[in-house]
């Protein structure tokens, strides 16, 4: 036998004695020990990458990033009465959509624990910031840009500035081309819409999220389609029971409310 063969193991105590405890293994069930060593470190390589792959989904793609809100059951991408032929109907279900939720404060610590830059100042707590809710944003655009284009089908004059239309459009498109939706449209018997089961969050939950009493900003557009000479007027909408009631109050029964308009 070569010595290769064998493999010399001496008890540790009995370290110097004769006694030695000699142990042979072949070179074939070596080898399918360290194959079998191998593969278990393997599995769990694959095992720790998915939990890994995973627990990232989890936090940072399904859980949206200041809400927190999961992503829930789809919905279908269907015709709505948003798309309605009926003018009456589609234009009730646009002016209908509240877009006021969408601006609110925060302490500066949020926005420095989350990454983001300090808003201006809210007038009611000047140690807070003021932030608006893209999704609101985007809302507040499309339904600019709807106004536009209905002003422009019934021949009547243009409400809204050229400016802030092609501010919205560019804003959507970066919106679009940020999400970078790989949600798949199944084209079914040319009713494009018909196939899409979209993962959506709760627009319902989001809203909540963004009327917190102590987050919302006590913000209300009064008219969102006009540009407000005197934009503080649109903060004036704290209820009583808001801790920025006080100071609100304080302001306006200092400076008096003037139109917003002019
Ligand atoms: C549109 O809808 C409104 C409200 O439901 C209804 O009163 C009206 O008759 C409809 N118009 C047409 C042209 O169908």
């Amino acid at each position: 036998m070569s010595p290769s063969k064998y493999k010399d193991y001496q008890i540790l105590e009995e370290e110097g004695k004769e006694d030695t405890i000699r142990r042979t293994i072949s070179p074939r069930s070596r080898h399918a020990f360290l194959l079998a060593f191998a593969f278990s470190v393997l599995l769990n390589v694959i095992c720790l990458s998915y939990i890994a792959l995973h627990w990232h989904g989890e936090t940072t793609n399904s859980l949206s990033r200041f809400a927190q809100l999961p992503k829930q059951d789809g919905i279908h991408l269907t015709k709505t009465p948003f798309s309605s032929a009926n003018d009456t109907v589609a234009d009730a279900e646009w002016e209908a959509l509240d877009t006021t939720p969408g601006t609110i404060t925060l302490p500066d610590e949020f926005a420095q624990n989350h990454g983001i830059r300090t808003g201006m100042r809210f007038p009611w707590d000047e140690s807070q910031g003021l932030y608006v809710i893209k999704g609101f944003h985007n809302l507040h655009c499309l339904k600019a840009i709807r106004r536009s284009f209905r002003e422009y089908q019934q021949d009547i004059p243009q409400s809204q500035n050229a400016g802030h239309i092609l501010h919205c459009l560019d804003n959507l498109r970066q919106s679009t081309m940020c999400t970078a939706s790989d949600d798949l449209i199944p084209v079914v018997s040319n009713e494009v819409e018909a196939g899409l089961k979209m993962q959506c969050r709760s627009w319902e939950k989001l809203t909540t999220w963004a009327l917190d009493p102590e987050r919302h900003a006590c913000y209300d557009y009064i008219d969102e389609y006009r540009h407000a000479k005197h934009e503080i007027e649109r903060f004036g909408f704290c209820p009583e029971s808001s801790r920025y009631y006080p100071n609100m109050k304080e302001y306006f029964d200092r400076e008096g409310h003037q139109d917003p308009w002019t």
